[in-house]
């Protein structure tokens, strides 16, 4: 039965992906294949979405090689987009980079890298998209990847943990603004440890010098025990089949591993425990 519905929702549909090349934005994209959509892949990396493209089942789909963080070169994208397949329907703001380092520690230029990459790419997604979705009265959807560090903190990650808790916000805004609209679906997707290649240091999107990441034993510790959990991180593919049944049910958040919610519950319940007493 969830079987139909997903077809009656997605089938012939056209989903954007970014980050595409690799990790939870290839997971995504083969497992949209899988339901006969038409599949637009976007990455930096053109042997990443080549190899996307080749483990993909068969179905309309078309790469561009584009850095998100560039509204001029997002916009033509766009444009190569509608010339092949019009209005987008599923759009997975999804492209994103790791940088480790306290928060006063990070130099500038790492700074906007990471602020450029995964949260002005999200609003350039919205800036494109959302009004043609509102104007189609389709059925749509936009998924924005956040992290579990859109919720919750750990020391030494600030670049990271500044840009994901801004996904959440902005995310979380454009579902109050699209509340009246029964056909705009947003979730924001918050996973934990996944197996892919986000904390490799050579990947294009990332773009950085690593003498000017900070070399303190926290930021290194942290780096380090995330490194160790993605390899062991549940794989891109069982990942997309909870996120296509949370868009599919038109939920908002997407919370795809169950071992952080204690963590989830304790950050909750300090900030209710400090809340103002007015009485
Ligand atoms: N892997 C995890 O454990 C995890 C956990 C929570 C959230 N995330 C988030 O998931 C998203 C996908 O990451 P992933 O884990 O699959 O990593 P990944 O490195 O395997 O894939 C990210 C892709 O984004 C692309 N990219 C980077 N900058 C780009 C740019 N400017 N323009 C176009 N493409 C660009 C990279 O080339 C790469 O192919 C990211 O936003 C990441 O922050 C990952």
């Amino acid at each position: 039965m969830a079987g139909i519905l997903q077809a009656d929702i997605f089938t012939n549909k056209t989903a954007l992906i970014t980050g595409a090349a690799s990790g939870i934005g290839r997971g995504l994209a083969l497992h949209a294949a899988k339901l006969k959509m038409n599949v637009v892949l976007m990455d930096l990396n053109t042997d990443g979405l080549n190899e996307t493209h080749s483990l993909m089942a068969d179905c309309p789909a078309m790469i561009i090689h584009c850095d998100v963080s560039n509204l001029e070169d997002f916009s033509k994208a766009k444009e190569k987009i509608e010339a092949k397949f019009g209005a987008v329907h599923f759009l997975f703001n999804n492209a994103g980079i790791f940088l480790e380092g306290r928060a006063w520690k990070a130099d500038q230029k790492n700074w906007q890298r990471i602020i450029d990459v995964n949260l002005m790419s999200v609003i350039y997604g919205l800036n494109l998209f959302v009004d043609e979705m509102i104007a189609s009265q389709e059925r749509c959807h936009i998924i924005n990847t956040s992290s579990m560090a859109g919720i919750i903190v750990g020391p030494a990650l600030a670049p990271y943990t500044t840009t994901k808790h801004a996904v959440v916000g902005l995310t979380r805004t454009l579902h109050e603004d699209l509340a009246g609209n029964d056909m705009v679906g947003v979730s924001v997707l918050c996973p934990g440890l996944v197996k892919t290649n986000i904390i490799e240091r050579d990947h294009l999107g990332l773009d950085l010098d690593e003498s000017s990441i900070d070399q303190h034993e926290s930021a290194k510790n942290n780096a380090q025990w995330l490194a160790d959990g993605v390899k062991e991180g549940m794989t891109p593919e069982d990942l997309a089949i909870i996120v296509f049944k949370k868009i599919e049910n038109n939920e908002f958040w997407i919370l795809t591993h169950p071992e952080f919610v204690e963590v989830y519950e304790t950050y909750a319940n300090e900030i209710s425990a400090n809340r103002v007493n007015l009485d």
